[in-house]
């Protein structure tokens, strides 16, 4: 057995495994044990990376034996039985007081589930998000770990040291107990799905709008990303747009299959959504929109269905000033997805009895992750300013920027309709900041309409009590003892 010389592991060595543990041994006091169900991948990262020092291990027994104690080790393997079976593994070698981190993209419903049962047995559990893909993980992700406060003394020091660092500060924080770190990365994950399907409508607007060629989109991409807008997903779109495919010449971009694929995390932000009751529609419409796009056989079908009767382009007179209105689209509606992923993580937080500092949170999706941008300040700022926020998008910064687009984004929603362009998640975005600042809502009528058929009962707006119609007797009304919904 190797002597105890590790104060840190990793289980799972493909690709973000091996490059979490080249992180881990990259930094001053860390000592990295690693171990892979199938040695040659140990073995691979053994020969290529000398300079990590890594101490291997080629049975649970012999890992266990590596680390020093509390005995910490960080899971990246295959999501679900992969995961479950290295817990049940790690479990039979640790000891309580140790800690087994899941470094994966597990559903946070797992993870409450994983850490409930390795608790009992004295060993902590904790599911922590990690975001940035391959890239992130070798220099720096932003991290959302869950999990019990005993664990984070050990664990937050080691985090600390690989996460990304934004302004001076690690993008790491110790989200709240149990599954609340996965709970974030999914929401993470969800608002990343709603930024991206809302490049892609802008991208499709100004393309077809303006005929502009993808190089020159990319060239308003880039400066798109020195102003607010400024954030790596807008970054990584100029150099795809500017992309040119070696085989044939042209934009990459045209030789992509439109197809859009999905891993699941912005189906589940959505799917917790509908159970939690919090409208996240512009995150719905963007895992609707990739759906779609996979539908090929649809789209063949209905290629032919009637679209407008006149073709549509901007004049060139009007470009300049068409390309800004959807630049301002793009940004009301981003505002519109992170106050929707936000609430669904102070909802998620109510239901599950999590503490979650949602200026937090923002913060540490500052650097590392998918969705790092300039704005994520103002979202901790105005978290700061006012903790109890009710909406993020009436934080006083963020109904500014509304104000300053609204006209825009309407203009922009109201071509693509006309042009027949779909933009579901422009569109869903501004009909939810509508619906928030009614005055009324055909709600009232709902409510008519499932007393009628179903006795659901009313609530009125000028007396308390609940309330019936007698809608098959004489049509008058009485007060009724149920609930009113
Ligand atoms: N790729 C990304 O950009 C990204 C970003 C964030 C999070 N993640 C998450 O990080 C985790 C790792 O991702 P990945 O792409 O590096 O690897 P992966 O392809 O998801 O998983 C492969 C790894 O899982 C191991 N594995 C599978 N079943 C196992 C079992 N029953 N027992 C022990 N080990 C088992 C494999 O071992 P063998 O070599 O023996 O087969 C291999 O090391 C996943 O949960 C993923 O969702 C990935």
């Amino acid at each position: 057995m190797p002597e105890a010389t590790a104060n840190i592991g990793v289980v799972g060595l493909a690709v973000m495994g091996s490059n979490l543990a080249r992180n881990l041994a990259s930094r001053e006091g860390n000592t990295v044990s690693i171990f892979n169900r199938s040695y040659e991948k140990t073995q691979t990262l053994l020969d290529e990376h000398p300079e990590a020092e890594f101490v291997p291990a080629s049975t649970y027994a012999e890992f266990a034996a590596s680390l020093t104690t509390p005995r910490t080790a960080i899971i990246m393997v295959q999501a679900g039985k992969g995961t479950d079976a290295v817990i049940d593994a790690l479990t039979e070698v640790f000891e309580p007081g140790d800690i087994i981190v899941d470094g994966g993209n597990a559903l946070f419903t797992d993870t409450i589930r994983r850490e409930k049962a390795v608790r009992e047995t004295g060993i902590n559990f904790v599911g922590a998000g990690i975001s940035g893909g391959e890239e992130g993980a070798l220099n720096g992700p932003s991290i959302m770990p869950g999990g019990s406060d005993e664990s984070w003394v050990t664990l937050g020091p080691i985090l600390k040291s690989i996460a990304a660092v934004a302004e001076g500060e690690p993008c790491v924080t110790h989200v709240g107990h149990d599954g609340a770190g996965h709970f974030v990365k999914m929401v993470h994950n969800g608002i990343e799905y709603a930024d991206m399907q809302l490049i892609g409508e802008a991208y499709d607007l100004i393309r077809r709008g303006t005929g502009k060629s993808p190089a020159e989109i990319a060239d308003i991409f880039s400066e798109w990303n020195r102003g607010e807008l400024e954030s790596y997903l807008i970054e990584i779109t100029a150099e795809v747009l500017r992309q040119v495919d070696a085989e044939t010449g042209e934009p990459l971009v045209d030789v992509i299959l439109d197809q859009a694929g999905a891993k699941g995390t912005g189906a589940w932000t959505v799917q917790t959504a509908l159970d939690l009751g919090i409208p996240v529609s512009g995150i719905a419409e963007a895992v609707f929109a990739r759906s779609l796009s996979s539908k090929p056989a649809q789209r063949a079908a209905a290629s032919d269905l009637p679209g407008p009767s006149e073709a549509w382009t901007v004049a060139d007179a009007d470009k300049d000033a068409f390309v800004e209105d959807v630049r301002r689209a793009l940004y009301a509606s981003k505002i519109v997805a992170y106050s929707q992923g936000f609430d669904e993580i102070v909802a998620g937080a109510e239901q599950y009895g999590w503490d979650i500092k949602k200026g937090d949170i923002a913060a540490i999706w500052r650097g590392g992750c998918i969705i790092r941008a300039r704005f994520l300040n103002r979202i901790t700022e105005a978290y700061a300013a006012d903790p109890g926020l009710v909406a993020l998008l009436t934080a006083p910064y963020f109904a500014e920027a509304l104000t300053g687009t609204q006209e825009a984004w309407r203009r922009v929603v109201v071509v693509a309709a006309q042009a027949g362009i779909p933009s579901p998640a422009f569109s869903s975005s501004l009909a939810y900041y509508d619906g928030l600042r009614a005055d009324r809502l055909p709600a009232a009528l709902i409510q008519g309409q499932r007393d009628f058929f179903g006795a659901h009962t009313y609530k009125r707006v000028d007396k308390d009590g609940t309330f019936h119609t007698l809608w098959s007797g004489d049509r008058t009304e009485i007060e009724s003892a149920g609930s009113g919904h």
